[in-house]
């Protein structure tokens, strides 16, 4: 019976061993060893047979046999699990490692940088000012009064807390005067930052947009410098072959003041009745508004307007990017949609 047992177990052994990797053939030696009708089994129902004197010490080498032959077919079960049928050492070095995606600015950040590039490059400097505003700065330093209907547009986002007297900013403007009261001409400013308005959202509105102002204050500075200044602004962000135009227009804080449109990036100004769909056929895109600071502002701020004249504008950049990019929807840049944002 001892030999039997010992016979039984090295040849289960190498049977297991010969079958590793195998599921069928594993099963079946389990089976046969250790199945009900299996090999050990029938080797414990000999034990009735064995003289009294000797049942003990057969019973425990017939109980290490089964458990050692099962202990084997497990450890070859579970192994057959961990790895492919068949690869001995499971790295792949083929395989692709799995890559960490980097992020990139928002569309709103880069064209933002790349105004304030182009104007650095024109000896331009960035200063930034409060979104929470002052009505004071937001208007009256500004030569808007109190009653003044070009208030309606402006005129929003009051915070309760402040006494009222405070609001959001509802151009960059503002920043003119603070820099103004603080600094000596001449200068030259740009000022990138976050206004809100009293808009209902839609594709091309939104409460909150961003926008860059620019002030450039001196002895001698000329509307043509405000021109050729924009121009080249122009032709740097959208192109050699860019045309601008300015058209007359109104801000209280400019006098004369400028509407300025650029020729259609789509058409080029080409499409007059084919009716292009970025320009609808006109040719030219308004871009940004501008004029010769007015007289008033200066002597807000004490410095005498017969010395000293200036050129501000004032740029949205959603706008910008939207022609830049060719965006339809100006609601998609604050929506965080991850398919939009990894576009640029
Ligand atoms: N502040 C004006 C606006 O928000 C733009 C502007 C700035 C116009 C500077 C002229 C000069 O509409």
């Amino acid at each position: 019976m001892k030999d039997r047992i010992k016979e039984t177990e090295s040849r289960a052994l190498s049977e297991v061993k010969a079958a590793a990797g195998q599921r069928d053939g594993l099963e079946s030696l389990r089976i046969k060893y250790l199945g009900r009708k299996g090999e050990i089994s029938e080797l414990f129902k000999g034990l009735s047979a064995i003289a009294p004197e000797d049942k003990a010490e057969v019973g425990k080498l017939l109980n290490e046999l089964k458990i050692s032959v099962t202990n084997v077919i497990e450890g070859s079960f579970a192994s057959l699990s961990a790895k492919p049928s068949g690869v001995k050492n499971s790295i792949d070095v083929t395989l692709p490692g799995i890559s960490r995606r980097l992020g990139n600015l928002h569309p709103i950040t880069q064209t933002i940088n790349r105004i304030s590039e182009i104007f650095i490059g024109l000896g331009f400097r960035v200063v930034e000012g409060p979104e929470i505003e002052t009505e004071h700065y937001n208007f009256e330093a500004l030569n808007i009064p109190l009653e003044h209907p070009s208030r309606d547009a402006f005129d929003t986002f009051y915070l309760e807390s402040l006494g009222g007297k405070h609001l959001l900013r509802s151009h960059t403007s503002p920043v003119q005067a603070r820099f103004m009261e603080k600094n000596k001409p001449p200068f030259s400013i740009i000022v990138p930052g976050k206004v809100y308005r009293p808009d209902a959202t839609d594709a091309s509105h939104s409460f909150m947009f961003h926008q860059v102002e620019g002030l450039c204050v001196g002895k001698d500075i000329h509307f043509s410098d405000l021109k050729g200044c924009l121009e080249t602004f122009a032709k740097e962000m959208f192109g050699s072959s860019t045309k601008m135009r300015l058209r007359p227009s109104f801000f209280p804080f400019t006098e004369p003041s400028a509407e300025v449109d650029i020729s259609c990036i789509i058409c080029g100004g080409a499409a007059m009745e084919k009716r292009c769909s970025v320009c609808g056929g006109k040719g030219w895109l308004e871009i940004l508004g501008a004029g010769m600071v007015n007289p008033k502002v200066f002597e807000k701020v004490g410095y005498d307007p017969k010395k000293i004249t200036g050129f501000a504008f004032g740029m949205g950049v959603e706008r910008i990017a939207m022609l830049k990019y060719g965006i339809n929807d100006i609601r998609m840049f604050y929506e965080n949609d991850e398919r939009f944002l990894r576009q640029f």
